[in-house]
C-alpha cells in the first residue's frame, strides 16, 4: 500500500478503514510513514489487527486488561512464531509426588487446578502490567485442598465458569459422587514456609448417586455433563433448584465426554469402548436424547477406545464452528470431525450413517493411545495430544498436519499424558507424577512458574536445567525424521 507523503495525506477515518485490513508487516511499514499516522496506528491499528487474529488465553486474560496493544500484539507474534519454530521453555510444575496417580487439570483465567488421589492443588495466575517490566504472567503454588481418604479418589474435575466466582468446580468421585464445591481463598497469614492446606467437606452432591466412577465431567454454559465408567451419562441444569434433568444408558464401557450448550443444536459427544466409539447426541434443556443424532467413524475396521475429545478454539483455521469435534483414539490417532461435511461411510452398519474424519493425524513413531487431546496455540491453529507412554505430547499444525513433532515432559517420567490444557501460548500437562508447562511466549523468567530448588529428589529425577536457567532440557522428535 502506498501512503503519500505529509500533506497529502488520506482522511483519518479513511486511513482507519484501510488498516481493518492490513496484515501486521503492513502496519509495521504504515507506522513508519509519518509521526501522524504512526499514532493512528498505535490508537487504532493495533486493537483492530487484536480484534482479527484473538488468541484464546486463560492465564494471559488478566495482564491482557493492562498491556497496550502493542505489547499484545509482539506477545502474539512472537508466540505465533515460536510455535511454528517448536521453540519453547519447558518447566515441572512440582516435584514428584510420593505416590502414582492418575491426575486431572482444570484451568479458569485465576486458577489452575491439579486433582490426584484425594487432593486438589491450587496454583494461582500472577498478575503482569507490562510485557517488558513485569514479564509474562505465571502461576504460583497457592496451596491444597485435601478430601477425606475414606470417600474415594477424585476422578474427573471441571470448572463451572458460569458463577464468575472462578473458584467453583465440579468434582467427580470413584464412588460415583458428584459434587459442587466452592474452593475457599487460603489464609492470608502463613507462618511457616509450607503451603497451606485446606480439609474440605463433600456437601452438595448433584442428583443422585451413579454407582461408579465418575469417568468424566464437562461443562458448557450452566450445564454439566457426566459420564460414568459403565456408561450412565447423566445431564444438570447448574442454576436449578435440583440440577438433574435426564440420565440416559450408553451401556458400553466409557471414558470421555464432552459438552457444548453453544452450538445452534446444542449437544453431548460420548468416548466409549464399542462398535461405535464417538457418538453425538443432540440436547435440550429438557433433555439428553437416548439416541445419537451422529457416529463419528474412524474409518478402519477395528473398533478402537476413545479416550480424549473437545473443541477448538474459534479462531481455527477451519472457522468459528462448534461443528468440529478433534478426538484422541486408542489406536493413536487423532481424528477431526466437521458435522457439517457430509462425507458418509458406505456399506457400514448404523444409523445415522457414520461420518468420516475431514483430517486424521498420527506420529508415524508410535502407535501408543492418545489419552488427551486440546487445541489452540499459535495461529490458534495446533492440536496436542497426551500420548500413552514416556510423557510424550505430540503436537500438529493443522495448517502442515503432516510436520507434526513430540516432545517429553521435562523429567521424562515414564507415565501417560494423563490431562491437557492448551492455551494461546501455553500447554499444561500432567503425568502420573506432576504436573508440567511448555511455554511458547516471550517474557518467561526463572520466577514466572514455581521455583523448584534441586533437592536430591530432582537430581535423582534427572531434571536438567537449561543454561539459561529458565527451562529445562527435554527429549523432541520431528515426525518427518528419517
Ligand atoms: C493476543 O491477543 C489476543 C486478543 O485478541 C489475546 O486474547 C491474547 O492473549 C494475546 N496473546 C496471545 C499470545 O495469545
Ligand atoms: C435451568 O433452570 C433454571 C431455573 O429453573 C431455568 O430458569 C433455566 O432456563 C434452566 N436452564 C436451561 C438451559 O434450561
Ligand atoms: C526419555 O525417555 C525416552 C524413552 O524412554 C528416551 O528415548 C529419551 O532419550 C529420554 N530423554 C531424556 C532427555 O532423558
Ligand atoms: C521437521 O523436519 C522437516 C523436514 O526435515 C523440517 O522441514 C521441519 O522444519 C522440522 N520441524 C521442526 C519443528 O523441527
Amino acid at each position: 500500500m502506498t501512503v503519500e507523503a505529509p500533506g497529502l495525506i488520506l482522511p483519518s477515518d479513511v486511513l482507519i478503514i484501510v488498516m481493518e485490513n492490513l496484515a501486521i508487516e503492513d502496519l509495521i511499514s504504515l507506522s513508519c510513514t509519518c509521526k501522524f499516522v504512526n499514532l493512528l496506528v498505535h490508537e487504532f491499528g493495533w486493537s483492530l489487527y487484536l480484534k482479527r487474529s484473538d488468541r484464546p488465553s486463560f492465564t494471559l486474560q488478566l495482564a491482557r486488561k493492562y498491556w497496550s496493544p502493542f505489547d499484545q500484539v509482539r506477545y502474539n507474534v512472537t508466540s505465533d512464531r515460536w510455535w511454528t519454530q517448536a521453540k519453547f521453555n519447558a518447566r515441572p510444575l512440582s516435584h514428584p509426588w510420593r505416590a502414582k496417580f492418575q491426575p486431572i487439570l482444570a484451568l479458569s483465567t485465576s486458577m489452575l487446578l491439579v486433582a490426584a488421589g484425594h487432593t486438589i492443588y491450587a496454583y494461582t495466575v500472577t498478575n503482569s502490567f507490562s510485557l517488558t517490566d513485569d514479564g509474562a504472567p505465571g502461576i504460583s503454588h497457592e496451596g491444597s485442598y485435601s478430601f477425606a481418604n475414606n470417600q474415594g479418589e477424585i476422578t474427573s474435575l471441571t470448572f463451572i465458569p458460569y458463577d464468575h466466582s472462578e473458584r467453583t468446580v465440579a468434582i467427580g468421585f470413584e464412588d460415583g459422587h458428584i459434587e459442587r464445591i466452592y474452593l475457599p481463598p487460603f489464609p492470608k497469614e502463613r507462618d511457616n514456609s509450607q503451603p497451606p492446606s485446606l480439609i474440605m467437606k463433600r456437601t452438595y452432591s448433584l442428583g443422585s448417586r451413579i454407582m461408579d466412577l465418575v469417568e468424566s465431567l464437562s461443562c458448557s454454559d450452566s450445564m454439566l455433563l457426566s459420564l460414568s465408567a459403565s456408561g450412565t451419562a447423566g445431564l444438570y441444569n447448574l442454576s436449578a433448584e435440583s440440577p438433574l434433568v435426564s440420565t440416559i444408558e450408553l451401556d458400553w464401557r466409557s471414558w470421555s465426554s464432552f459438552l457444548c450448550m453453544t452450538s445452534s443444536l446444542p449437544y453431548a459427544v460420548f468416548g466409549t469402548t464399542s462398535p461405535n466409539p464417538l457418538v453425538v447426541h443432540a440436547v435440550t434443556p429438557s433433555s439428553l436424547h437416548p439416541t445419537p443424532s451422529a457416529i463419528l467413524h474412524p474409518t478402519r475396521e477395528r473398533s478402537t477406545a476413545v479416550y480424549g475429545i473437545t473443541d477448538a478454539p474459534p479462531s481455527a483455521p477451519w472457522g468459528s464452528s462448534k461443528q468440529v469435534i478433534v478426538s484422541g483414539w486408542y489406536d493413536g490417532v487423532v481424528r477431526v470431525h466437521d458435522m457439517r461435511s457430509g462425507r458418509r461411510d458406505s456399506g457400514v452398519p448404523g444409523s445415522p450413517a457414520p461420518l468420516r474424519p475431514m483430517l486424521t493425524l498420527r506420529d508415524p513413531w508410535s502407535d501408543e493411545p492418545i489419552y488427551s487431546v486440546s487445541c489452540g496455540g499459535g495461529s490458534s491453529s495446533f492440536v496436542a495430544a497426551g500420548t500413552a507412554r514416556h510423557s510424550v505430547v505430540a503436537f500438529w499444525d493443522v495448517r502442515r498436519p503432516t510436520e507434526g513433532w513430540s516432545a517429553h515432559a521435562p523429567g521424562n517420567d515414564s507415565s501417560p499424558v494423563y490431562s491437557l490444557i492448551c492455551e494461546s501460548s501455553r500447554v499444561f500437562g500432567v503425568t502420573q507424577s506432576r504436573p508440567f508447562v511448555f511455554d511458547f511466549g516471550p517474557g518467561v523468567t526463572k520466577e514466572t512458574y514455581p521455583f523448584l530448588p534441586s533437592s536430591t529428589r530432582s537430581q535423582r529425577d534427572s531434571l536438567q536445567p537449561n543454561e539459561d536457567g529458565i527451562g529445562y532440557r527435554v527429549a523432541e522428535y520431528n515426525h518427518s525424521r528419517t
